[in-house]
């Protein structure tokens, strides 16, 4: 039988580099010999679909519906046979996984009531709990310039007085779960090959 596979999850406000950081921390394992697979949210299933029309503006939804489209889109994401988390960890490999539920309690924990939202995720049976959360950390207006820098569209979380409420809701959160989950926070100011030193140290550390 496989070694159950780690399940590593970044997380990060809008603009704080998480896609680079997530593609060079699956280059690097890959490279080390890990048997490693790359996966975000909002997925492509069709929750995910319909949330990236809610992002974008063109879906109305409240913040109670998207903590809910979260959920199941993150269920799926869970369960899906052969290619959701469950299936691939239970194969032995390791899945990187490009924001969690840590999103859904900081984004729609802003709006809704949080612990509604941290409830239901964290006890329904079939989502399952990292083995290592980075939160990749850089002030708002430094997440704003790099949006600006990035594309011609923006979404509803990405005006900086949203940045700097999620961000401090990253914070309350991590405070919660002290003790209950493996979160390591790590400076994403600097150099690509900077930060990236920091997010390889903190994923080393679980293997
Ligand atoms: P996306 O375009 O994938 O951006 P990013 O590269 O920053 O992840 O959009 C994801 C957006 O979804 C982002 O603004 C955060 C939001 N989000 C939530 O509000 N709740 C969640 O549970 C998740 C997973 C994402």
């Amino acid at each position: 039988m496989n070694k159950r596979g780690k399940f590593i999850v970044l997380e990060g406000l809008d603009g704080s580099g998480k896609d680079t950081q997530l593609k060079l921390l699956y280059e690097r394992l890959v490279a080390d010999g890990v048997d490693a697979v790359l996966t975000a949210e909002p997925t492509d299933f069709e929750c995910g679909r319909m949330l990236r029309r809610a992002l974008s503006g063109e879906l109305d939804a409240s913040p109670a519906e998207l903590a809910a489209l979260f959920l199941t889109d993150r269920v799926k994401h869970n369960c899906a046979p052969d290619v959701g988390i469950r299936a691939l960890l239970e194969k032995g490999q390791t899945v990187i996984c490009g924001r969690y539920y840590y999103s859904s309690f900081a984004y729609q924990g802003i709006d809704t009531d949080i612990n509604w939202v941290m409830d239901m995720n964290l006890n329904c049976p079939d989502i399952i709990k990292p083995d290592l959360c980075i939160f990749l950390d850089l002030s708002p207006e430094n997440c704003r310039e790099r949006i600006e820098k990035g594309r011609d569209k923006t979404e509803i979380y990405e005006k900086v007085e949203t940045l700097r409420r999620v961000r401090s809701r990253f914070y309350d959160v991590f405070k919660l779960l002290d003790g209950k989950e493996n979160v390591k926070i790590v400076d994403a100011f600097g150099t690509v090959d900077q930060v990236f030193t920091r997010v390889y140290d903190a994923a080393k550390s679980i293997f």
